[in-house]
């Protein structure tokens, strides 16, 4: 039988990639989110109130959630914590409980920041956690109240995602390198940049492989690579052939900030790997993708 699934947050990064890859499903999706973009379909669902995210489960018979609704602003988050503790951790808890009561999946979407960064070797999904900012701490606890909850659940930890929807590093460093003639980018924070279209085809590789309610938990996924937020916006500049901008190294500490960012983050990605049996894309060649599908799109 299909599948009925309410996809939250549905005009973001994530939400926007989803679109696209469930055009071709045999499952039946509804896109929702607070925010209407023109010429999108998207039906209003604000997932902070509980008793709508109930009443909708139930008049169109869902199944399966997928949150990509998120306060997702780390700077901002430092000074509207009540915002971003509703969002990321009581939302999540009201999908969660909806899913609770119609025995359905929650797939969640949760982020390399709930580590402190302090290690040198890819966190695993055992790695006790140490968020050291607003956003990641209240990240966390959205995880903490969707397992206190006890609904079946997938939590997809994943890392600087970018998008051709939305705003993001890569489309920062698109115009910032086209415009200038130097600019400077930190190079102490290491992660592994995710191209937001290749985690929405393993969200559905995941729901339609039919393997999630057997493998609840919580699943590491970014692409494949490491780098610092100065080789990923060279590898932007190289791509879109903006050589004539000079990228400089710079440290974190010569930009002042409220929030402390993980020096490492990069996620081990064995676990979604073998379990769902997934391929994923190097990080290079997502980011190549992407570009391209954004010159294609002028
Ligand atoms: N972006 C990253 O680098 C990153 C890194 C690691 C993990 N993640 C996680 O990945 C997920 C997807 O991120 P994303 O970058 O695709 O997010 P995004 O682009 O910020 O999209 C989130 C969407 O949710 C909407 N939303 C806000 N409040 C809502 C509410 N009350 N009810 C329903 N929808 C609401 C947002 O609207 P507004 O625009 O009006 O707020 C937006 O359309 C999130 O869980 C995020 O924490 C992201």
């Amino acid at each position: 039988m299909a599948n009925r699934i309410l996809v939250t947050g549905a005009n973001g990064q994530l939400g926007s990639e989803l679109r696209h890859v469930a055009r071709s499903s045999y499952d039946s999706y509804i896109f929702t989110d607070v925010v209407m973009t023109e010429g999108v379909a998207t039906t209003y669902l604000d997932i902070t109130d509980r008793k709508a995210v109930r009443t909708f489960v139930t008049e169109n018979d869902i199944n399966i959630i997928i949150n990509c609704a998120a306060y997702t602003n780390v700077d901002r988050a430092e000074e509207d914590k009540d915002r971003a503790m509703l969002l990321n951790a009581t939302a999540p808890e009201n999908l969660a409980q909806a899913m609770k009561e119609v025995e359905g999946l929650l797939i969640h979407i949760s982020t390399d920041y709930v580590f402190g960064g302090d290690g040198d070797k890819p966190y695993t999904e055992e790695q006790p956690t140490a968020p050291k900012s607003v956003y990641g701490s209240t990240k966390l606890r959205g995880e903490e109240a969707i397992m206190s909850v006890g609904c079946r659940h997938v939590i997809i930890r994943t890392a600087w995602l970018y998008s051709t929807y939305g705003n993001n590093f890569l489309k920062t460093m698109l115009r910032l390198t086209s415009e200038r003639e130097s600019i400077s980018v930190v190079n102490d924070q290491i992660g592994t940049p995710t191209y937001a279209a290749d985690l929405a085809d393993t969200i559905v590789a995941i729901i339609e492989g039919g393997k999630a309610e057997r493998n609840e938990g919580i699943y590491h996924f970014s692409n494949e690579g490491v780098c610092s937020w100065y080789d990923f916006a060279r590898e932007i500049a190289h791509v879109a052939g903006n050589t004539h901008c000079e990228i400089c190294p710079c440290l974190s500490s010569e930009y002042p900030s409220k929030v402390t960012r993980p020096a490492y983050s990069v996620l081990d990605k064995s676990k979604i790997r073998q379990t769902f049996n997934i391929t994923i894309p190097y990080w290079t060649d997502s980011v190549e993708r992407c570009i391209n599908k954004l010159i294609s799109e002028k």
